[in-house]
């Protein structure tokens, strides 16, 4: 067979503190090639239909001697984990007799085509001695998914139904019913997801957004106080709302600053307050909780959504080489809605 295009996104150099830069750090390749007949040893063969960047990535993206909670990316190979794919199709599960093809769901190479496991992008947990408290990000498997058959686009396999959806419903085990809760961010990919979980768990809820747009998402979602927390002093919407029981961080600590050098991340001011107010502050990874609550979610979200009971806006990117375009638009707070980078069009 003659060779099939197949365009890819590689991570080409590691960057220091600051903003990434397309062409350098990432880079596009139009050229490569793939022979589809090829013998598959094994293994099997994906084509690529939706991706979706998340802000964690970033930090996948530097010096492997740097230990933190997550393994790096492997430099040189396609953005492999670092971009998720929404899900891709196999032509043919352990060989090309089967010709099944299933939609699966987790970390892929950001390339059109793939023969999986893709190994030599695979980061060396094993030998590199990295403390207990981080996470194999190359271990997270492909699963299959069902069709929605229309009743939802399966762009929502990046937002309500992957790692926002997960991670609001992993993350909110623990609220109670008659608890107040404040989100930062209510209109971000996880916040919207936390707004509506919330809600349907019986909580009262105030949220926040840094543009009227975003209040007016917010509010849409249900959340019973919705204010632009660039115009509207915070603490005077949480005295007359408050007080709080829980407190969902979306933003500082994390995403506003994963392209800041250590020396100028804010640190938390307030600490004493911990002990005077009896505080509990509790970080978690996603896949802290997924193989206990994965059944859980996907028995329970897919029907809420097909329902029409779950909102969620994503913003699509037609073509693999709007891919960097894309990654790059979480961090510069540019992003309306969980970024999609559309592979396939007919799964847009
Ligand atoms: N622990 C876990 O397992 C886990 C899993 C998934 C995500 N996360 C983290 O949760 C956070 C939210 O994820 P997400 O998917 O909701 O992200 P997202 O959809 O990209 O939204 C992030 C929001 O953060 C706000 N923001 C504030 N400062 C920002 C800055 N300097 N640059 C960009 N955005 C800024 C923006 O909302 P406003 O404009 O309204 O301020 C933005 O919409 C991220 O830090 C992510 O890494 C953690």
């Amino acid at each position: 067979m003659l060779p099939t295009p197949n365009p890819r996104v590689i991570y080409a150099k590691v960057p220091g503190p600051g903003p990434l830069v397309a062409g350098e750090h990432l880079v596009y390749e139009s050229a490569p090639t793939i022979d589809l007949d090829a013998p598959l040893r094994g293994g099997f063969l994906t084509k690529t239909l939706l991706l979706s960047p998340e802000p964690f990535m970033r930090e996948r993206l530097r010096d492997p001697s740097i230990f933190t909670y997550s393994t790096p990316m492997v430099v040189g190979q396609p953005c492999r984990r670092r971009l998720r794919a929404g899900a891709s199709p196999s032509f043919g599960e352990g060989g090309r007799q089967s010709q099944r093809l299933y939609v699966l769901y987790g970390f892929t190479p950001w390339e059109h085509y793939s023969v999986q496991p893709y190994v030599d992008a695979r980061f060396d947990f094993a030998s590199a001695n990295y403390p207990s408290y981080t996470f194999d990000m190359d271990s997270m498997l492909l699963r299959p998914v069902p069709d929605p058959h229309g009743a939802f686009p399966w762009s929502r396999f990046a937002s309500v139904l992957g790692m926002p959806g997960l991670t609001a419903f992993v993350g909110l085990e623990s609220v109670a019913p008659d608890m107040k809760a404040y989100v930062f961010s209510g209109a971000s990919g996880v916040g919207s997801m936390v707004v509506q979980s919330c809600k349907a768990k019986g909580l009262r809820v105030i949220a926040s957004g840094s543009a009227d747009s975003k209040v007016d998402f917010i509010r849409s979602l249900g959340a019973d106080v919705a204010f632009n927390y660039k115009t509207t002093i915070l603490a005077s919407v949480l005295a007359e709302h408050g007080p709080l029981d829980y407190y969902w961080d979306n933003a500082c600590g994390a995403i506003s600053e994963y392209n800041a050098p250590a020396e100028d991340c804010y640190g938390v001011k307030t600490l004493a307050l911990v002990f005077k107010r009896r505080l509990r502050i509790q970080g978690f990874l996603v896949s802290d909780g997924m193989s206990a609550l994965l059944p859980r979610f996907l028995a329970e979200v897919p029907v809420l959504l097909a329902q029409g009971k779950l909102k969620s806006e994503e913003q699509l990117f037609v073509g693999l080489e709007k891919g960097i375009e894309a990654f790059l638009s979480l961090y510069d707070g540019t992003s309306k809605g969980k970024p999609v980078v559309v592979v396939d069009e007919a799964y847009a």
